[in-house]
């Protein structure tokens, strides 16, 4: 069964604790992206670990190698377990990020954060892709071109939605971390700006590794019982 990780993407930190206080014992991995980092910043990693749960960190380094791996180098120090850089940064630039992380961890320390690429956006449809690719590529061929890259370079794993995660899984076999967001529980109605989207009954059963899932949680009337909803459908 895959790993449930709930991504904080609220305004600020003490909604991000009150949440991460509620949901504790139930999912004990949670989701550190952007906005919240970038409006409370380090701290808050800090005070999630030190109620006993992990930290995913989703800021998606994509920048030169040089600049990548002094980001990677300082988010080694910050106690997370998972970050995030988008492979279409390049080979070289992911070979950078993954050095750091072997400069300052022995290669089966269990402190060891892993490193994984975002491939394609989820919510980033064919025709969102035309800008970029106008060869009409599918976009799962596109996954898998950037899972080779990713792979390559000494990733970890990647980024993507349910609906690449069988292929990539038969492709790279099971040691590949796969980590999927864009994930919408039944009886969630919408969308939202996701566009590759589903349900975490199908993501586990393609062989996802951990399921990310943000609104259906922070934004239901009830985190606690949303995420007690997902945990019974992935149990089922
Ligand atoms: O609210 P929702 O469940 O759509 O949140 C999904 C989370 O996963 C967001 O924090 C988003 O930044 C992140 N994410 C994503 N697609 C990716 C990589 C990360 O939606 N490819």
């Amino acid at each position: 069964m895959p790993e449930v990780i709930v991504a904080l993407d609220v305004e600020e930190g003490n909604e991000a604790l009150k949440l991460v206080r509620e949901l504790k014992g139930k999912v004990d991995y949670f989701k550190i992206g952007s906005r919240i980092f970038t409006a409370e910043g380090p701290a808050l990693i800090e005070k999630i670990n030190r109620l006993g749960c992990s930290v995913f960190l989703d800021l998606k380094f994509h920048d030169i190698p040089a600049t990548v791996a002094g980001s990677v180098r300082a988010a080694c120090s910050l106690g997370v377990r998972m970050m995030t850089l988008h492979t279409t940064g390049g080979v070289e630039m992911m070979k950078a990020a993954v050095r750091e992380v072997e400069k300052k961890f022995k290669k089966f320390s269990a402190k060891r954060p892993l490193l994984v690429g975002v491939t394609v956006l989820t919510s980033i449809s064919r025709e969102d892709l035309e800008i970029i690719s106008p060869a009409r590529d599918e976009i799962s061929d596109i996954v898998l071109r950037l899972a080779t890259k990713a792979k390559e370079a000494g990733l970890d794993g990647i980024v993507s939605s349910a609906l690449e995660t069988e292929r990539i899984r038969k492709e790279f076999g099971k040691d590949f971390v796969i980590v999927t967001p864009g994930i919408r529980p039944s009886g969630y109605n919408s969308t939202d700006d996701q566009k590759r989207v589903a349900t975490p009954k199908s993501a586990a059963k393609a062989g996802s590794n951990f399921l990310v899932i943000g609104r259906p949680v922070y934004g239901a009337s009830s985190p606690a019982l949303a995420v007690d909803g997902i945990l019974r459908e992935l149990k089922e």
